[in-house]
Parts: C-alpha cells; sequence; structure tokens
C-alpha cells in the first residue's frame, strides 16, 4: 500500500509541476545583462562572503540564510548576480556550512574553517583564480537590497576608470558600524573600520558597501600583504584598498544615491528593515504589472510569487513560496496560500492552502485548509471547515461544510454533504476512497476507506458506509428510530 501511495504523490506532484511549466504564462524576469561594449571580453565572476557566524544577529541559524522576504539572504544575492548574467560564483563558506549549503542546493564554495577575517576569507579562494586573470565582484552575503542595476553600473566604472579595485560606497548621515571612505582631494585613501576609527574619521559620512570589483591578480597580489594588526585581530579585506593606494594604483568608488540599497543586515532589527524593503518593492512590482493590492501595508507576498493581473488582494493576506496566481482573482483577509498553483477567477475567503493546485474558477472557503497535493479541477467549490488533503476534486464537485477529504478522488459534479468525513486513516496505513460522477453523499456519511462509489449512487444521511455502493444505487446504513410517545411526562 505505502508504495501505491507513493506513486499517487509522485503523479501529483509531476502534474503539479507540469501545471508550473506549461499553464502558467512566466512573468519576465528584468535582465539588466553586462553589456560587451568594443572587443573587450566581460570576464566577471562573483565571490559572495558567507562564512561568518553573524554573532550580532544573536541566532542559532547562521546569518546568510536568515530569510528577507521569503529568500536566503545569500540566495538573494546569487538572484542578483544572475540577473547582471554573472553566472560564476564562489561562496566562501565555514560557520554552519551545512545548514546554508541546505538552502543553496548546487554551488561552488569554499570552506573557511576559521573566520579570520572578511580578507582572509577570501583569500580563501586564491587557487580557484588561479589560472583567471578578469574582474572579481566580492560581495558580502548580508546586504540583500543590492538591485542589479547597481552592480552593472559599478563595474562599467571599474571598466571605464581603467581602475584595478572599484568599491561601492554611499552617505549616510548616522554612518556607525560601516567601513570610512576616506579621501583626499576626492581621492581614495583607503578604508577604516568603525572599531579602528580615531573621532575624525568616525565623522565621515561616506561608507564601504562591502561590494567591490577587483582585478583578480592584484586582488591577490595586495592581499598577501594585509596584515592582522588591528584591534579585532583580523584580516580586513577593506585593508586591500590602502596598499593599492601606497603602490600608486587606480582605485575608484562608485556612490549610490540610495543608501538604504547597501544595507548591511548584522542584527535582527536590521533583517526587519530589509524585510519591510524588500516587501514594499514586491508590493510595487506586482501592482505595476497590474495586481490590485487593496491596502499594500498589511499584505506580505513573498519574492518568488506571480500574480495576474487585476487580481485582487485584500488585506491581511499571506502569499508564500512559489505560489502562481491567475487573472481575475479574488483573495479575500486572512488567507495564507504557500506553493500553491491557482488558476483565473478563483475566489478565496480566510482560508489556508498548501501545495495545491485550484483551477479556473473554484471558490473556496472561508474557514477551508487545502493541505498538501489537494487538486481541484474547475468550478470546483469548498465552503466552511472543510479539509482537503492528497485528493482529486474533479470539475464541478461541492463540498459546502464541515467535511474531511483525505486521499480520494471524486468525480465531476458530485455533491458532498456536510459533516462527510473520509475515514482513511487504521492507525497504522492510509487507504483511498473514490467516489465517481454525480454522486450525492448524504450528510455525516462516513466513508471507511478503501471504499467504492459508483457514478450517480446516494448515500443516506448518517450512514457509515464501509461496503462499496455500485452506480445508480443508494447506500444507506442506519439503525430504525424508536418513538417512545410522552416519554417527556413520564
Ligand atoms: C564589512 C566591511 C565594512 C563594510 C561593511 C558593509 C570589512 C573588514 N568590513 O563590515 O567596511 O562597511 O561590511 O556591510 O570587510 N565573513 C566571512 N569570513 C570572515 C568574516 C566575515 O566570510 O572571517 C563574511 C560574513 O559572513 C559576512 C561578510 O563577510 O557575510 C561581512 O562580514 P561582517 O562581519 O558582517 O562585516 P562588517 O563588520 O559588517
Ligand atoms: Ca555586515
Amino acid at each position: 500500500m505505502k508504495e501505491s501511495l507513493k506513486k499517487l504523490m509522485k503523479v501529483m506532484k509531476k502534474s503539479l509541476k507540469n501545471l508550473i511549466d506549461f499553464n502558467f504564462k512566466s512573468i519576465k524576469m528584468k535582465k539588466v545583462k553586462l553589456e560587451n561594449k568594443g572587443a573587450e571580453q566581460v570576464e566577471l565572476k562573483g565571490l559572495i562572503l558567507g562564512a561568518g557566524k553573524g554573532t550580532r544577529m544573536n541566532s542559532e541559524i547562521p546569518k546568510v540564510i536568515h530569510r528577507v522576504n521569503g529568500v536566503p539572504m545569500i540566495k538573494k544575492i546569487l538572484n542578483v548576480l544572475g540577473e547582471v548574467g554573472v553566472l560564476e560564483n564562489i561562496l566562501i563558506l565555514g560557520h554552519k556550512k551545512e545548514e546554508v549549503l541546505k538552502e543553496l542546493g548546487n554551488v561552488e564554495f569554499v570552506v573557511q574553517e576559521e573566520q579570520l577575517g572578511t580578507g582572509h576569507a577570501v583569500m580563501m579562494a586564491k587557487e580557484k583564480f588561479q589560472n583567471y586573470s578578469g574582474d572579481i565582484m566580492v560581495l558580502c552575503g548580508d546586504t540583500p537590497l543590492l538591485k542589479p542595476e547597481t552592480l552593472k553600473n559599478l563595474y562599467l566604472t571599474h571598466k571605464k576608470t581603467g581602475s584595478v579595485t572599484t568599491i561601492l560606497t554611499s552617505i549616510y548621515e548616522n554612518p556607525f558600524g560601516y567601513g570610512r571612505i576616506v579621501k583626499e582631494l576626492d581621492k581614495i585613501k583607503g578604508i577604516v573600520e568603525e572599531k579602528e576609527a580615531n573621532e575624525e574619521i568616525k565623522k565621515i559620512k561616506e561608507v564601504n558597501a562591502g561590494v567591490y570589483c577587483f582585478n583578480s591578480k592584484e586582488l591577490f597580489k595586495a592581499l598577501e600583504k594585509v596584515k592582522s594588526d588591528n584591534l579585532k585581530g583580523e584580516c580586513y579585506l577593506t585593508d586591500v584598498i590602502g596598499i593599492q593606494v601606497e603602490e600608486g594604483k587606480e582605485v575608484a568608488t562608485y556612490c549610490l544615491d540610495d543608501n538604504m540599497e547597501i544595507l548591511g543586515v548584522n542584527s535582527k532589527v536590521e533583517l526587519s528593515i530589509a524585510e519591510k524593503v524588500l516587501r514594499e518593492r514586491k508590493n510595487l512590482e506586482l501592482m505595476e504589472e497590474g495586481v490590485i493590492l487593496i491596502d499594500s501595508n498589511t499584505v506580505y507576498i513573498e519574492e518568488q510569487v506571480k500574480i495576474g493581473r487585476d487580481t485582487i488582494i485584500y488585506p491581511n493576506t499571506i502569499i508564500q513560496g512559489k505560489t502562481e496566481i491567475g487573472e481575475n482573482c479574488k483573495i479575500l483577509g486572512n488567507t495564507r496560500i504557500i506553493d500553491c498553483i491557482i488558476g483565473d477567477g478563483v475566489e478565496i475567503e480566510s482560508s489556508v492552502l498548501e501545495e495545491s493546485i485550484i483551477e479556473k474558477n473554484c471558490t473556496i472557503g472561508p474557514f477551508a485548509h487545502l493541505r498538501p497535493l489537494a487538486h481541484l479541477k474547475e468550478k470546483v467549490h469548498i465552503g466552511n471547515f472543510v479539509e482537503v488533503k492528497k485528493s482529486i476534486l474533479e470539475t464541478g464537485v461541492k463540498v459546502g461544510h464541515l467535511t474531511y477529504l483525505g486521499d480520494a478522488t471524486i468525480g465531476e459534479h458530485t455533491n458532498i454533504g456536510a459533516g462527510t468525513i473520509t475515514c482513511n486513516y487504521d492507525g497504522v496505513n492510509k487507504y483511498k476512497t473514490t467516489i465517481g460522477k454525480k454522486v450525492f453523499i448524504g450528510s455525516d456519511t462516513m466513508l471507511v476507506a478503501p471504499v467504492f462509489i459508483g457514478d450517480n449512487a446516494v448515500t443516506g444521511a448518517g450512514s457509515v458506509i464501509t461496503k462499496d455502493v455500485p452506480k445508480n444505487s443508494l447506500g444507506v446504513e442506519r439503525n430504525k428510530q424508536i418513538i417512545k410517545i410522552d416519554w417527556r411526562k413520564k
């Protein structure tokens, strides 16, 4: 039995995937690819630092996999790099690397066993770049608000100025915590970390975003010379700048107007700021694509979610994971949808939907719960207090009230009466219920699985159905009613 259930799951998962692949027009990713102007080859690889513990997060979870609007921070950075066309990336991982890798899947990485600073972290990748003389864009795993345009502009500045290193910077009124960009006559002299800064330097408002374009050969040459003779006893990547300037090398900065974009997430407070920014960006993007958000302050729509035009999202709604919603739907308040595929014209009110497929023009809720692998075909109605798990409901099925359907298939236009339960579990194994087309299941029917109800059959209200009911038949299991006249008077 277990095997066959597994098979069913596989089939349903496949059908979920097929729907994702074929039924929905994917909304195009806005790409700002790096252009290859002139004859020059675009030679750029990414290096992302994510080995640190993130002590200031005060968390058991490694910092770089904390989620912002549904996506682990470090994954978000990989996505942005992907959007500008930087597809070869190396990650530096260390602290709880297994947990980080679980979130990332197949990535190229180098281990930094002991976290001795950002410079030491980059050094770990030296061998990987041995035969490479192009540029490396180094980013920290904790800056999830960077936009693709910014990375592109940083790279273009790097190329235009012909620098060995170009640093992304921005201006903060309160620059506390960031490395300061020390300049003389507009030329960068070096970067000084907050901890190492004197009062004068602390007043500098231009800060290091932690994103750089380096010529790879020059980077590793300078890194060899970086010492750890600072207050933290760490090898700072930022010290490379001072060394290169001293040696007369060309170092440039690219200063970004929007300082919010470079926010480094070091604490839970900053995490919540980043979350808010990304959520607002997502909502804006959806509205531009034609989605109606009644109150964009109270809807939480994660990064990967796709929603079609003229769908209305009411307040207090959470839409998560890889959910795709069609056009002209109505998602009313207090609904949570996770990893679902929803067709056009569906209405959902105050319900929870997980890993399910809901085809065109279904109506769901209020107070319904679709658990994983529920598949509702067109025009299905699921009403109050109905739970559906791993079941297929064919076109036009109605399940109005107080029902549990698990491991069931239900044929077209069948009506399931209030209080029906598929008794699918005997404490050890799960069993299937199969119901045909145009069946009328009377209220409060217990369908003890495995059981089969043929097309056009009827079950009597209150029946415990343990035997198959052939098509066009009535199945009823009920004691004769007893009437005792004037019983109350005795
Ligand atoms: C760093 C910069 C600072 C900049 C800020 C921007 C240095 C020395 N400082 O400071 O100038 O203003 O980012 O946000 O580079 N990491 C490792 N291995 C280590 C240490 C850190 O992989 O040994 C990783 C962390 O996981 C993190 C990133 O490097 O993703 C940055 O480390 P973090 O400690 O957050 O640096 P900041 O103090 O914020
Ligand atoms: Ca940081």
